[in-house]
């Protein structure tokens, strides 16, 4: 295996297919457009979200509980780093309200222990990034796994504030639980896991449900823009998503059809195995989407590993790290969702507003 190799044939490729070289994938959302910044031991992390409409009253004090949320160190089960996560508003807001310009969202890293990361410098944690990051840049931010680090996602969950604003006002309302622990479902079960995990050098995985309600029907748009598909995407682009199913997601598969079918009667349908979404557009029903998190890929346990020139060797890995992801994934998969949900509904508003137009001039 040639580490150098494999990243010049990527160089090539990617250069060969679009003449220059590719730009990466920081940015998501369409109208509602959210580009994240920042590594785990930088200065800070931090998030542009431009397409917020104006008129949105919005403070800090709307994000700040949404990132204490999903602050590291609140409990013996996450990671100790222990970070106060305050975020500060840099731009976009006037007299207390958005103003259609883009918003700046800003949270400083302080409790860094760079120390901890230096023996990792020069060689691959198996389950994280750090490979295919030094074979596609060549150059890696070992402190901490630079931005594949999983505290990316405060940005997200920054975003996500600012998007569950402007659900406020349209009486969707999102809320998401972890369901299973390596298997259990029971919550003391599912405590003692981790625990057990931890207390082994282990780590292990999890499953989070994250519904939407009050969606009104028809959001989204088929085929390449389908709803479900927007979501997959949000929540595969978190680190560690290995898996979204959608309602009875791949447990459909073992169904009969008069089964997974939702029969309808005027009143609406009488079950939700597609869970709120036929053919990418939202049915008005809850919109059921679970993820399946992987254990979390730092385990102090060695392991087999090689350095970047590829000479074997073998890994513990220390310092501060999640022995369970899923309870941290919570907030932020909600975060996406909302993103997601916002995203679609400014696009039919766009729909239902040239509609709109056509009719009053057309008619
Ligand atoms: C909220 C959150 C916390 C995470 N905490 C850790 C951690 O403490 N240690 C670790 O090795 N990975 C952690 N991860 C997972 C890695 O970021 C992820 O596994 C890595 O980037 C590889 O990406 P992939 O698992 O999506 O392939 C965390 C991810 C998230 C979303």
């Amino acid at each position: 295996m040639s580490y150098e190799r494999n990243r010049l044939v990527i160089f090539l490729c990617r250069t060969h297919q679009s003449g220059k070289e590719v730009l990466p994938m920081n940015t998501f959302g369409n109208n509602f457009r959210c580009t994240t910044f920042g590594e785990s031991h930088g200065k800070a992390l931090g998030v542009v979200v431009d397409g917020c409409p104006a008129g949105i009253p919005l403070t800090e004090s709307d994000i700040q509980p949404l990132l204490d949320r999903r602050r590291p160190g609140q409990s013996d089960l996450t990671s100790q780093r222990k970070e106060e996560d305050r975020v500060e508003i840099l731009s976009g807001i006037f007299e207390g309200k958005t103003t259609g310009t883009p918003i700046a969202l800003l949270i400083r890293n302080k409790d860094m222990k760079t120390e901890d990361y230096l023996s990792l410098k020069d060689v691959f944690r198996p389950g994280h990034a750090d490979y295919t990051y030094q074979v596609k840049y060549g150059v890696r931010d070992f402190r901490g796994g630079g931005r594949s680090s999983g505290r990316e996602t405060i940005s997200r969950v920054a975003a996500g504030a600012v998007a569950m604003k402007v659900l406020g006002y349209t009486g969707i309302s999102i809320s998401g639980r972890v369901i299973k622990v390596h298997g259990k479902t029971l919550p003391a079960e599912m405590e003692a896991e981790i625990r057990a995990a931890r207390d082994a050098g282990n780590s292990v995985g999890g499953i989070v449900e994250v519904i939407a309600k009050g969606t009104p029907p028809g959001i989204g748009d088929p085929v390449s823009g389908k709803l479900d598909a927007a979501i997959a995407s949000a929540m595969m682009g978190i680190g560690s998503v290995k898996g979204v199913e959608i309602g009875e997601g791949f447990h459909a598969a073992a169904l009969f059809g008069n089964e997974n079918n939702d029969e309808m009667v005027p009143e609406g349908f009488l079950t939700n195995h597609a869970g709120g979404i036929l053919g990418g557009i939202s049915t008005g029903a809850d919109i059921i989407v679970r993820i399946a998190v992987k254990p979390t890929p730092s385990i102090s346990r060695e392991q087999k590993t090689v350095t970047v020139t590829g000479t074997p060797a073998t890994i513990s890995v220390q310092g501060r790290h999640d022995p369970c992801i899923a309870p941290r994934i919570v907030p932020v998969a909600e975060a996406m969702i909302a993103l997601v949900l916002v995203d679609c509904l400014l696009e039919q508003l766009k729909y239902s507003g040239f509609q709109a137009f056509m009719k009053n001039n057309h008619a």
